[in-house]
């Protein structure tokens, strides 16, 4: 039962994830991913941040499901650029730039607005 919820979540999720790309095609260039979005989560965050994005207290790993998809944008904004350029909140999150630059080497990168669009679904849909 769980497993056709999750699935059926996820197929909605690919929905909206579609109609955000091809929005955004026009006024960025496309960058092509090796994951979808909801494949890299579950295959690189989830073990840390949770099935929810509810984070982690044992693990010291902080929720991604607790504020608007804007603010989530600017935190991961930060940590795949180190906090630092156009737009950064200058939080300190040396951990998980670290963690986000093995990461993308491993192929896990990901379009920082889906991510944050998918995050705050997880949250309104825990
Ligand atoms: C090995 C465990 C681990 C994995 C895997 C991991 N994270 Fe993290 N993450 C952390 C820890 C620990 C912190 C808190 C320390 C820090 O911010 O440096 C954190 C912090 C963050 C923050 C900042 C949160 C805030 O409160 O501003 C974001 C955003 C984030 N992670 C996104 C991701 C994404 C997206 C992925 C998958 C691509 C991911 N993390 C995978 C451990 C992990």
């Amino acid at each position: 039962m769980k497993k056709i919820i999750i699935s059926t979540l996820l197929s909605i999720f690919a929905v909206f994830a579609l109609v955000g790309c091809g929005e955004k095609e026009t006024k960025q260039e496309k960058v092509a991913y090796k994951y979808t979005t909801v494949q890299v989560y579950e295959q690189a965050c989830i073990k840390c941040h949770g099935k929810h994005g509810e984070g982690n207290p044992e693990k010291k790993t902080p929720a991604l499901n607790d504020r608007t998809p804007a603010e989530m944008a600017q935190d991961l904004y930060d940590v795949k650029n180190g906090g630092t350029g156009f737009g950064g909140s200058g939080t300190d999150h040396e951990i998980m730039e670290h963690n986000m630059k093995k990461l993308i080497d491993k192929g896990y990168d990901y379009d920082i607005d889906s991510m944050a669009e998918f995050l705050s679904y997880l949250a309104k849909n825990q």
